[in-house]
């Protein structure tokens, strides 16, 4: 074996050379590698002896793409594109040899060789699309020679990976493997290579574009298909636009049309916004400080507290994942109702196609009901998911208290109490940690986890590592009302009542939000989630708009009414007798009414999230600006092309938010706007969060 770079290694076996990847984690494309392929090629077409080649990686996968890491800087030679042309080009038969995830430049680079044979749990896709790119190094020209216009148009979009069965069967790949990936991927080359001097080159392929040739609306189709789901973003389009040079253009056109838009969406904010994210939410995942010889606690029994939607939700999480899971319910009809909802929820999912009849038995016999909290006795994790009300969550963990095991992890699912204090009611608040799920619980992907005070840190670290086992993204903040989620969108929703007040449209409001990329605006998000929460009836005052609105028991979707009318399929129309009911209020208040343009209306929503986010920075609350943005995206449909409150700021420039942020201080009169000091400093010593 001969070192070609770091990261690529040469030999040759029998008559084959074996051109062997090895950069860890995921044999990422970085310039050793490229580097390594392109001389390792140069050898192998130099060697009479050699007669066919074969690409492989070691560790735990295939090349999964370009290295995102070096897209910031100038890009080192070889590029890829000359990797992969010298790889087409080559005389001798290249054959991949593909196990785990071949992603992106990985996916490219095995359509250059002339042959891929693969493991039978491998995946091929060009999740590009995530990053807000293309595939740039020949991929929306070559996979639709290879699997099809249709398929290669849903690989691009969705980014979605397919298994090695569909890949076979789409003409992807050549072969599965048995068991040696690496000594049958030698013994195809030599087949191969003995079977004569020509290798089919997918450039060459135009058979499998025919059908679009013939009847192009398909790609209107895509687009109709796939235009609700992709709003705002641009590299859906730009996929599409690429797949149709592939169909419409000679193949060297096509790369030509690909590099272009390629270059494009690179040079772009969204693209720089997605690939920030990526590493963003990675990053989410790791506490600096817990030393990683901390233990693990084993989770593998869990109870929740709570059968409603979010306890149900909660519950379905462990279950989809094989962990069985005890929920207690005050009384049998509540129980019996929760467990009814689980069931039509995954009977749901089936009659869409995406679950097994079994996997509904399955996961419904995974999870039991119970009516005495004592049955969570021999639980690993208890979730506490009630309503939001300290005396009564006081109550539960005082008696869980008694009940759990000593080993047990005590989680509080509450989103914005302090957790001190209910983790203060136990004899062991190093046990009690914050597990702040998003509803509809089974669906959201993000989880706030809540250190308190005294939260020990193999808790941390095992709720942590568990986030990820039942497929969330977690991550870790601190204690103060609302945590981070809630208490940056309190600040929008605040303004957002204000602005109302003050003469915007509640619907207008929504739409500059909806316009901005989030799934809906703050109105409808309050309706959504209920005027009532925290209301309370005795004492309600008329004193505010929702207080108001609730007194007439408009308390949001649940009643079909709220800051809009509802339908039954619960679809708003903006209200005349709410707008009535705010321009009296406003009179009422010595408001002085007038009209706002989109612009304003954006930054009085959104710029107090940005301050926000920077006080909780500054007092510890989140551990880095990246993971209020995970939160943001994950828990609050932020747009993900815009990267975040906390990568927005930075790409509108921290000396402009504090601007603007002045700007309305003055304007308003009003100390809400006061920035905050530690985004002050940034800025005014050019930093950025
Ligand atoms: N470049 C640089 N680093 C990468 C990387 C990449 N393409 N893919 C993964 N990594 C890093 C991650 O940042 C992480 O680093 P860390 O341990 O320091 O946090 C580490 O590899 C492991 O990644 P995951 O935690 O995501 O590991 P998983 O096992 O859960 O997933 C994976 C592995 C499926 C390969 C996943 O990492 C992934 O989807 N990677 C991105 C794949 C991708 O987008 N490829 C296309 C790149 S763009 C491209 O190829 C352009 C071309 O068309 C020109």
């Amino acid at each position: 074996m001969v070192a070609v770079t770091d990261q690529v290694d040469y030999n040759v076996e029998q008559t084959i050379a074996v051109i062997t990847i090895n950069n860890p984690p995921v044999n990422a494309l970085s310039h050793g590698v490229r580097e390594g392929i392109y001389k390792g090629i140069e050898t192998a077409s130099r060697d009479d002896s050699v007669t066919g080649i074969v690409i492989y990686c070691e560790g735990r996968t295939f090349i999964a793409g370009a290295d995102i890491s070096e897209f910031g800087s100038a890009p080192k030679e070889p590029h890829l594109p000359a990797v992969l042309t010298l790889l087409d080009q080559s005389t001798k038969p290249v054959v991949a040899a593909v196990h785990g995830t071949a992603l992106g430049g990985g996916l490219e680079t095995t359509l250059c060789c002339n042959y891929r044979v693969a493991t039978a749990d491998a995946k091929f896709g060009l999740p590009e699309v995530h990053l807000g790119l293309l595939p740039g190094a020949g991929g929306t020209q070559r996979l639709p020679r290879v699997v099809g216009v249709e398929k290669a148009l849903s690989m691009v979009t969705s980014g979605a990976p397919i298994g090695a069965d569909e890949a076979l069967e789409s003409g992807l790949i050549d072969m599965i493997v048995k068991s040696d990936l690496r000594a049958e991927a030698i013994a195809f080359a030599i087949a191969k290579s003995s079977q004569g001097a020509s290798h089919p080159r997918v450039r060459d392929n135009q058979e499998k574009l025919q059908s679009a040739v013939e009847s192009p609306e398909i790609f209107a189709q895509v687009r109709k298909m796939i235009a609700r789901k992709t709003r705002g973003f641009l590299a859906p389009e730009y996929n599409i636009r690429c797949i149709e040079a592939a169909v419409s253009q000679p193949f060297d056109e096509g790369i030509k049309t690909e590099g272009k838009l390629f270059m494009e969406l690179m040079a772009g904010p969204q693209s720089r916004a997605q690939q920030y994210f990526f590493f963003a939410e990675r990053q989410a995942s790791k506490v600096a400080g817990i030393d990683k010889n901390t233990p693990d606690l084993p989770i593998s029994k869990v109870g929740v507290i709570g059968g409603g939607l979010m306890g149900g939700g909660i519950a379905m999480n462990m279950a989809n994942v094989g962990i069985p899971v005890t929920i207690v319910e005050t009384n049998q009809a509540a129980l019996d109702r929760g467990l009814g909802i689980i069931r039509k929820n995954y009977e749901n999912t089936a009659s869409k196609g995406r679950l097994r009849a079994e996997d509904v038995e399955t996961r419904c016999g995974l999870i039991s009901g119970s009516l005495e909290m004592e049955s969570l006795a021999d639980c690993d994790l208890i979730i506490e998911a009630v309503f939001e009300n300290m005396a009564v969550k006081k109550d539960i963990f005082s008696r869980l208290d008694q009940i759990a095991k000593p080993e047990a992890i005590l989680a509080s699912n509450t989103s914005a109490l302090d957790l001190n204090e209910i983790a203060n009611v136990t004899s062991r608040p190093e046990s009690v940690i914050g597990l702040h799920f998003f509803s509809p619980a089974n669906v959201m992907k993000l989880l706030e986890i809540v250190r308190g005070e005294k939260t020990a840190d193999p808790v941390i670290k095992t709720c942590m590592a568990f986030a990820k086992r039942i497929k969330k993204v977690a991550t870790l903040v601190g204690v103060c009302p609302g945590f981070v989620g809630n208490r940056i969108l309190f600040m929008r929703q605040h303004q957002a009542n204000l602005v109302a007040l003050e003469g915007a449209p509640v619907e207008k409001v929504d739409q500059v939000l909806f316009d901005f990329g989030f799934p809906m605006g703050a109105f409808q998000m309050a309706d959504l989630a209920g005027l009532d929460l925290g209301w309370d009836k005795e004492k309600s005052n008329s004193e505010t708009v929702r207080d108001r609105l609730c007194e007439q028991d408009r308390r949001g979707q649940k009643t079909g009414a709220g800051f809009y009318d509802y339908d039954e399929k619960r679809r708003p129309t903006p209200s005349s007798l709410v707008a009535d009911l705010i321009k009296d209020h406003a009179e009422k208040s010595g408001v002085t009414r007038r009209e706002f343009s989109d612009e304003e209306i954006l930054d009085r929503c959104v710029l107090p999230m940005i301050n926000e986010g920077a006080k909780i920075l500054d007092e510890g609350i989140a551990m880095r600006a990246s993971d209020i943005d995970v939160v943001y995206v994950y828990g609050y449909g932020w747009p993900i092309y815009r990267g975040g409150p906390m990568h927005y700021a930075n790409s509108i420039g921290l000396g402009k938010v504090v601007e603007k942020l002045r700007h309305y201080q003055d304007k308003t009169g009003d100390d809400f706007w006061t920035p905050s000091p530690y985004l002050v400093d940034l800025a005014e010593n050019g930093k950025k969060f």
